[in-house]
């Protein structure tokens, strides 16, 4: 079942097995697309890849990471790069959607070199300069912002749009009351906080004839956050204003364990790459991890290291009927099968498994493996925040 042609949203995949959005890191100093990630991509493609979703690009400027190269796609100048990517994929009979991007508070002003913008003003833990809170026409640029990006991808051969609705970032911030605290007309009732969301859909669906899909933290684990019974209401109300499909996932960059988890947290990465860590001067660095690694075995990660999406899916998928993609901690091919057979998905999804090995499908496929080689260690989400995405597993160089 898992290897069978499938669709979601009028796009025809070789199977049921999607590359997740992936920050690769690989991004040109214009936003575009480089020739390091064509081939990248190329790779995923030719090993049988139902589907790839692109690393978020950001839709404007003061919506971008601090991570390095992030895509970038608000100006009509990287359009051509683009269409250089979607070429290489396609020529494999590869789909391939771009994810659309807004980072609101997981960013930092230094990075985008102005004060950064959220629905409210709440503290982030690992970004703590304020937000501005968004006026009126801001909320309507930001809607602008996607809708002209969405337009730029249908110029370059993307055969969707999926927005990140998920981890944290704007939007999410947007649907969920923890990140939401307005009391205007785009935050309060459920209705409300999806507002922003609805708008955008609806402008993308007015000017491109692009299928829309988004990915959603259907828990947040934050408190007075987005619930299971949260998400099925806003897929509802989203389908009605014409979604196409919705890929399920948890969790925010402030829990970020939650999202990709592990089972403990990788400490030696954490003080290789994430500041201000990674610049201690040597003594202070060598103490700190000494003792980072002493506190780690007692502190608490979720559990479930594996599906750990899957029964939320299965929950969405009972109560909408855009078609439902699951992501988190799918490793194994009988999981797999499981998953679309008991119908707790359309299709799944995976990241960390393609870091590892991009030529994944095809061993699955070609019975050489029954399961992916990642061990869910984590190192690769914490090198993004200074280099371009690998798997980093056993080879960290400390100082
Ligand atoms: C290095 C790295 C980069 C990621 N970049 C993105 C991204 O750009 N957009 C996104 O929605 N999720 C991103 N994620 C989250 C994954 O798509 C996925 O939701 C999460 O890793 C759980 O799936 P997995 O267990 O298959 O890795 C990233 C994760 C990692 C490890
Ligand atoms: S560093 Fe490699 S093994 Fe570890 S989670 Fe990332 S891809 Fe998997």
């Amino acid at each position: 079942m898992i290897f069978e042609k499938s669709e979601i949203s009028g796009i025809t995949l070789k199977n049921r097995i999607i590359r997740s959005a992936t920050h690769d890191g690989l991004a040109n100093a214009d936003g575009g697309v480089s020739d390091e990630l064509i081939k990248k991509y190329r790779i995923l493609a030719e090993n049988e890849v139902g589907c790839i979703i692109t690393g978020y690009a950001a839709v404007s400027k003061n919506g971008v990471s601090p991570y390095p190269r992030m895509l970038r796609i608000y100006d009509d100048s990287v359009i051509e790069s683009y269409k250089k990517l979607t070429d290489a994929v396609h020529k494999c009979d590869t789909p391939v959607v771009i994810q659309l991007a807004h980072c609101g508070r997981q960013t930092s002003s230094k990075a985008i070199g102005c004060q950064k913008v959220a629905p409210s003003n709440v503290l982030h833990a690992f970004y703590p300069d304020r937000a501005k809170e968004l006026n009126y026409s801001e909320i309507k640029g930001i809607i602008d912002d996607f809708v002209s990006a969405a337009k730029r991808a249908e110029k370059a051969g993307f055969d969707a749009v999926q927005l990140h609705a998920g981890h944290g970032y704007l939007l999410h911030d947007f649907l969920s009351p923890y990140g939401n605290r307005r009391k205007d007309a785009w935050g309060g009732t459920l209705e409300n906080r999806c507002k922003i969301v609805v708008k955008i859909i609806e402008g993308i669906k007015e000017h491109t004839s692009l299928p829309v899909w988004i990915k959603l933290s259907a828990e947040d684990n934050r408190r007075h956050g987005m619930t299971l019974d949260d998400s099925v209401k806003i897929v509802k109300i989203l389908e009605k204003a014409g979604l196409d499909a919705v890929e399920v996932s948890c969790g925010t960059v402030e829990d970020g364990m939650n999202t990709m988890r592990s089972d403990v947290m990788p400490m030696t990465a954490v003080f290789t790459y994430r500041e201000p860590c990674a610049s201690f001067p040597k003594p202070l660095w060598d103490a700190g991890l000494f003792a980072a690694k002493l506190v780690n075995p007692y502190i608490k990660q979720p559990t479930e290291l594996e599906n750990f999406n899957t029964y939320n899916s299965s929950v969405i998928k009972k109560n909408v009927s855009v078609p439902v993609i699951v992501v988190g901690g799918i490793h194994k091919l009988d999981d797999m099968e499981l998953i679309i057979q008991n119908k707790k998905a359309d299709c799944i999804s995976m990241c960390r498994p393609f870091i590892c090995e991009p030529d994944l499908v095809k061993k699955l496929k070609n019975g050489k493996q029954t399961e992916a080689k990642c061990i869910m260690c984590n190192y690769c989400g914490l090198v993004i925040e200074k280099e371009p995405t690998k798997c980093l597993y056993g080879q960290i160089k400390t100082k």
